[in-house]
């Protein structure tokens, strides 16, 4: 399989940026020079700075995918799957181009994030950009651990990355991202004994409750789903807190080898089922962006610059 971009299936940093631009011309030919060049930052950086885990990755917007690389397209490319069901909602906010840094640490993110503007700086304006930080052992603001249930070792790889079915795109992955704005007062108004039930997992041990225990309005049981052949359906989260004293949430990230898991997940999070019963994680928490990109594999942007 093509070498995917090394931030996709990184493992969990300490701090990272996260930066959203729009193209505001129409040269594609520096566009794809250009990006080559921020993969060779990020290795210039990775290893000038080895001891701080640096990575990056670059993902296309959906809608700009067809202007950059209008001849090759990724057979399941598609747009964010805005939804809405009463006051819970998946909205979709502008983005052709998703830079994702992350490294140990903070300095060298923004010296990365600094390079990176400074190179596209003529075609882009810079949309968003959002600091991650690692918040205690890897817990949400919520005070729950997030990640636990990631896929791990060579499966990882499995879920996140495009196979031999798309050859054209191996070693890509589908990218969904979504700012969630969380209501702590609220959350904190709840005690901890109903945020256990909320999650589906004990708060301070992380235990899994057992599935019949499992409410079924329960954020771990309205994301675990099966497919057709019983087969559980995955994703891999790089999500990770930000925010600061007056806003804070998750900033979530799926890398998958299809758009279809996180679509599924998140319908199943926002539309109640036949018993009235959607993901309760949503009475808490509101997603303020929305975005769909592909994050081809190196040889691919390599290639196309050409
Ligand atoms: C599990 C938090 C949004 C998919 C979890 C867990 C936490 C969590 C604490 C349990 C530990 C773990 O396995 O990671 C959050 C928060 C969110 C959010 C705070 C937003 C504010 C989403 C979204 C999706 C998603 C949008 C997908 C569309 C999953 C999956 C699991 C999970 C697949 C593992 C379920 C399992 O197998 O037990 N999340 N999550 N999450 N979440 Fe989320």
């Amino acid at each position: 399989m093509s070498q995917a971009q090394k931030g996709i299936c990184a493992e969990p940093n300490l701090h990272a940026l996260y930066l959203t631009f729009t193209v505001v011309d129409d040269d594609v030919q520096a566009m794809r020079a250009k990006l080559v060049r921020v993969l060779e930052l990020f290795s210039y950086f990775d290893e000038e700075y080895y001891e701080a885990m640096v990575s990056g990755v670059i993902a296309v917007g959906t809608d700009y995918w067809y202007e950059l690389y209008p001849r090759l397209i990724p057979q399941e490319l598609a747009p964010f799957p805005s939804m809405q069901s009463d006051d819970r909602e998946a909205p979709v906010t502008p983005g052709d181009l998703f830079i994702q840094i992350k490294a140990d640490r903070t300095d060298i993110c923004h010296a990365i994030g600094i390079e990176v503007i400074q190179l596209l700086k003529p075609h882009v304006d810079l949309y968003e950009e959002i600091s991650g930080f690692r918040f205690l052992d890897g817990r949400d603001l919520t005070g729950f651990v997030d990640g636990t249930e990631n896929p791990k070792g060579m499966h990882k790889f499995e879920v996140a990355l495009v196979g031999d079915k798309d050859p054209e795109f191996a070693g890509g992955s589908y990218i969904h991202i979504q700012r969630y704005r969380h209501n702590m007062t609220k959350w904190q108004l709840l005690a901890t004994t109903n945020q256990e039930e909320v999650m589906g997992r004990t708060k301070t041990d992380n235990v899994e409750f057992s599935s019949d225990k499992k409410a079924a309005f329960a954020h771990t049981k309205r994301t675990s789903l099966k497919d057709e052949e019983g087969k559980s359906v995955e994703i891999l989260r790089q999500s990770m807190p930000y925010g600061d004293m007056s806003v804070q949430g998750l900033y979530f990230i799926s890398c998958a080898s299809s758009p279809k898991p996180f679509t599924d997940m998140l319908r199943n999070m926002i539309f109640a089922d036949a018993e009235g019963n959607y993901d309760k994680l949503l009475d808490y928490t509101i997603a303020e962006t929305g975005g769909a990109y592909f994050a081809p594999s190196v040889k691919f942007i390599k290639q196309q610059a050409l």
